[in-house]
């Protein structure tokens, strides 16, 4: 079976799960809101991540149907706040919550989804200790995602040659890895792992998310908007600190005629379409796109080192394509 048939097989026990949480309410239009990401798809790779980890770990991929479900309605949330943040009008080829409802519809739908997200929490069937674990680490998640779109956001205002690849891997980590590496390592537990499997797992998903972050900004620049679903070339109008856009900068002299495009364009909100070509342009010709595509290759590499304590197996078999996947994908 080809990887994204397989993702959507895994994903069908959950994805009723997400639903029934998400049907329930008194407010029509809260509840449209709700519902208006979770419906339109998404690859749920995060609770599929959560099942195949807990499945290799000790043969607990059904245990780990709420909690994946929890933590698809957490990057539910998040998504629906990020494109406020981001004034993306686009998702999942649907218009973003905020541009179909409006702005407070999408802070409180969010909210909401970040409600519901606990409510799933609390039924994942484990022992006491295992269910405050898992309560502790996912809120301990939100407060770094949180952090981390923080950062994303203060960064557009910081001069990229003040920024190092360090702090866009720090910042990274926290937006996006740490969710990820919070569905691995509660997949662990969830299975009864042994801290050092539980560890495994979370440094595997670590990299995993980062790369697949790394990806995620190469195909916002390089992708195809049908395709993907969002909005291609917003990152450049929006200054976004990318690994790519910090590369080129680093690289580019003062009198490089692709910075001045590149700079041009950059936090412009009123770039036009053919000035984000071309600033897109100088990206690939300094190199920056592929320099961005070999460090998510790299995380991928190494992320995949950590399954070699896990049994052989159909689920580690998965992990290891799931992380190429996440840095070969089109959508
Ligand atoms: C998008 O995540 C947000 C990022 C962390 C880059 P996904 O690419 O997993 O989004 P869906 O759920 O498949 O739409
Ligand atoms: C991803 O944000 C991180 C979160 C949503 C927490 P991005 O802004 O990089 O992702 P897309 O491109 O909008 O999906
Ligand atoms: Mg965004
Ligand atoms: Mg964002």
């Amino acid at each position: 079976m080809d990887i994204i048939a397989e993702i959507g097989e895994r994903a069908k026990a959950v994805d009723e799960q997400i639903m029934s949480y998400l049907e329930e309410g008194e407010n029509q239009k809260l509840l449209l809101a709700v519902q208006h990401y979770p419906t339109a798809g998404g690859k749920r790779l995060r609770p599929v991540l959560a099942g195949a980890v807990a499945e290799a770990v000790g043969g607990a991929g059904k245990k780990a149907i709420p909690f994946g479900a929890s933590l698809e309605i957490i990057h539910n949330f998040t998504l629906v706040h990020d494109d406020v943040m981001d004034n993306d009008s686009m998702r999942r080829g649907r218009p973003a919550v905020h541009v179909l409802f409006d702005v407070p519809t999408a802070i409180i739908a969010g909210d909401a989804l970040f409600a519901r997200a606990f409510e799933a929490l609390s039924e994942v069937d484990v022992p006491a200790h295992s269910t405050r674990r898992l309560l502790k680490l996912t809120a301990h998640t939100v407060w770094l995602i949180a952090e981390g779109q923080q950062e994303d956001m203060d960064f557009e205002r910081i001069p990229a040659d003040e920024l190092s690849i360090e702090d866009y891997e720090r910042m990274v980590w926290k937006k996006t890895a740490v969710l990820f590496e919070c569905a691995a390592r509660g997949g662990a537990i969830i299975a009864g792992g042994t801290e050092e499997q539980i560890k495994a797992m979370g440094e595997y998903a670590r990299h995993l998310g980062a790369g697949f972050q790394m990806w995620d900004d190469i195909l916002a620049l390089t992708g195809e908007e049908k395709v993907l679903g969002k909005p291609v070339g917003n990152d450049i109008r929006n200054g976004k600190r990318t690994l790519i856009v910090l590369h080129a900068l680093h690289e580019l002299k003062e009198d490089d005629p692709r910075r001045q495009t590149l700079l041009a364009a950059l936090g412009n909100s009123k770039a036009r379409t053919q000035d984000i070509e071309n600033a897109i342009q100088a990206l690939h010709d300094c190199g920056s796109i592929e320099y961005a595509r070999r460090l998510a290759l790299d995380h991928a590499a190494q992320g995949k080192k950590m399954l070699e304590m896990l049994e052989p197996g159909p689920d580690r078999e998965f992990l290891s394509r799931l992380i190429d996947y996440s840095v070969s994908r089109k959508i």
